[in-house]
């Protein structure tokens, strides 16, 4: 009872904060078309939000390949550079357009460990304007099944509003 009693106030706090989150970045991007500039923002605002997040980052679609993803603007310690589509959880992401939410990496078939402290990961498909595939949001933390149902919805609803 405790415990289900803890992970409502948790959801609930998780929630507000997202919400918080989510006006300062549309505040802070206001005018500003850069895409690189959104992308540091928005891996900086969410790094800065949340403890349970370890490594946040972007990972784009190689315009001059199509079908693999290059490391973009992130906060945390050094990301691989590329990811094929249909590789790890960001290719997987990448290749089925969905988010992924991932609570043991270590069970993901092709996990891609870049670093060894990850334990559990959600991963979200970035479109453009036209709906078009640019980029992978990936956040990693160093708790086992750290992201939930929350963290998913509020990813995708951040990044349709900055980059839709
Ligand atoms: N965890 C990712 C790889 C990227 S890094 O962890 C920064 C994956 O398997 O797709």
């Amino acid at each position: 009872m405790a415990e289900a009693f803890n992970d409502l106030t948790l959801s609930a706090d998780r929630e507000a904060r997202y919400a918080e989150v989510a006006a300062e970045i549309a505040s802070v991007l206001d005018g500003e078309p850069n895409l690189t500039a959104r992308m540091a923002t928005v891996a900086s605002m969410l790094a800065a939000s949340f403890d349970h997040y370890f490594w946040t980052g972007f990972y784009v679609v190689d315009p001059a390949k199509g079908d693999e993803l290059v490391v973009g603007p992130y906060h945390g310690t050094l990301g691989c550079l590329r990811i094929a589509f249909g590789r790890g959880v960001c290719g997987a992401a990448a290749a089925t357009r969905e988010t992924q939410l991932v609570p043991d990496v270590h069970a993901f078939p092709g996990h891609i460990a870049c670093d060894s402290r990850s334990a559990s990961e959600v991963v979200v498909p970035v479109f453009g304007p036209d709906g078009a595939l640019i980029a992978v949001l990936d956040v990693d933390s160093d708790q086992p099944a750290a992201f939930d149902e929350v963290d998913a919805r509020w990813l995708e609803k951040i990044l349709a509003a900055t980059f839709g």
